[in-house]
């Protein structure tokens, strides 16, 4: 038996609980030939989101191609990142990866295929930065005179910023203005960085993408997910046991999936709260390592501080004299500072709210196992 709640990956729409507001809105987009940016915190699902959508638009006249920038570190990777994701798709064999391959002969490609997976990789040596630029021109020109309309998905599209190449967005954005065939998906989790790319004034273009941000699954449609894949495979879970595991994980949507697949593996045929509680324990064991790391990692203040914030769940008003007395921060200014400091390590998550920001301990299991130990 497998285990129906994924922790990573996707595969198929049989474990994915809900989403479709946010599936429809993307597929109107893609057949409507508008370009969207999806934004989320890390781990709420937005990789899965897009691999819902292609497994949605399988029978549809689409060349669905995602790419995961994740690993680039310069403007070159994502190239070559890009031409692995084309071939995957359209494989040198065929009359048109042929073409494709010609475009890239100037560059002497040297092409090999994984061992393991069995996917091509291909190694290129540019020799200057026109070199680079042209290269990503013939890859969209060669895509936007496909035969079918493309899907291109670009997955932790906020790595271009850390290139040294200044000019990977410009020179996307100057050729994307042009294109006709190609539905480009932004995908990305570092909110700030993302808006600022894509809604920078001196940056009109890319504010023409519509965008999505993709919040928590809704806490009823989970509810009924987990009961329903608890029940397929026939086992029992409790409503209330549904509700601890709601609650504990936030609905955070990898959380969830994990307290889910935790309960899941160690229960019997049915399973209750204290399922649910040994399942939380034993992920906080599996986490306490790299929790003890953090500790050494960071400044007594800024530990003091995550406490603090993981101890009051959610923090509003960072510089309330209440908060800083109560757990020894200091000043306003020290907090600020604190503050920022754990963001920019991602420990922190800072919320938009309507009219307000709050802000949480990133990671869900971290928070409670502060709350637990302090
Ligand atoms: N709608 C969903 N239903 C069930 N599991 C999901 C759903 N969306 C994502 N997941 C699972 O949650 C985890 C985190 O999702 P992922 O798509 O990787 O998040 P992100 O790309 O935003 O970081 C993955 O293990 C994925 O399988
Ligand atoms: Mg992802």
């Amino acid at each position: 038996m497998t285990n129906p709640f994924l922790i990573k990956g996707y595969l198929s729409k049989e474990f994915f609980c809900n989403r479709v507001e946010e599936l429809k809105e993307l597929e109107r987009n893609v057949k409507n030939g508008i370009d969207t940016t999806l934004i989320s915190a890390r781990r709420l699902g937005k990789t899965g989101l897009i691999m819902r959508l292609f497994e949605g638009l399988k029978g549809e006249p689409f060349e669905l191609i995602y790419v995961d920038i994740y690993a680039s570190r310069t403007q070159s990777d994502f190239i070559k990142l890009l031409i692995e994701a084309i071939l995957k798709k359209i494989p040198p064999k065929t009359t048109i990866g042929k073409n494709f391959f010609s475009l890239l002969k100037s560059l002497r490609p040297v092409i090999s295929y994984d061992p393991i997976s069995g996917e091509p990789q291909i190694t290129i040596s540019y020799q200057t930065a026109v070199e680079k630029e042209y290269t990503l021109q013939g890859i969209l020109d060669f895509l936007e005179q496909h035969p079918q309309k493309i899907v291109l998905a670009i997955d932790e599209f906020q790595q271009i910023t850390e290139y040294p190449e200044k000019n990977t967005e410009s020179i996307l954005r100057t050729y994307m203005q042009h294109l006709q065939n190609i539905r480009f998906i932004f995908c990305g989790s570092d909110k700030r960085m993302m808006t600022d790319i894509f809604s920078n004034v001196k940056h009109p273009f890319f504010a023409s993408t519509q965008f999505l941000n993709l919040g928590k699954i809704n806490r009823d449609q989970y509810a009924v997910f987990i009961k329903d894949s608890f029940a397929r495979n026939g086992k029992h879970i409790t409503d209330e046991a549904v509700d601890l595991i709601l609650d504990w994980s936030k609905t955070y949507t990898f959380y969830t999936q994990s307290v889910c697949n935790m309960t899941f593996s160690i229960s019997g045929k049915n399973s209750d709260i204290e399922t649910v509680k040994k399942a939380c324990i034993a992920l906080l064991k599996q986490g306490e390592t790299v929790y003890l790391q953090y500790r050494k990692l960071l400044t007594p203040g800024q530990w003091n501080y995550l406490i603090a914030v993981a101890k009051e769940d959610v923090v509003r008003k960072i510089t309330a004299q209440s908060f800083i007395t109560r757990y020894d921060i200091g000043t306003p200014a020290n907090s600020r500072r604190l503050l920022k400091a754990l963001l920019e390590k991602e420990l922190l998550l800072e919320i938009q709210e309507t009219h307000a920001v709050s802000y949480q301990v990133y990671d869900v299991f971290f928070s409670r196992w502060l709350q637990m130990e302090y």
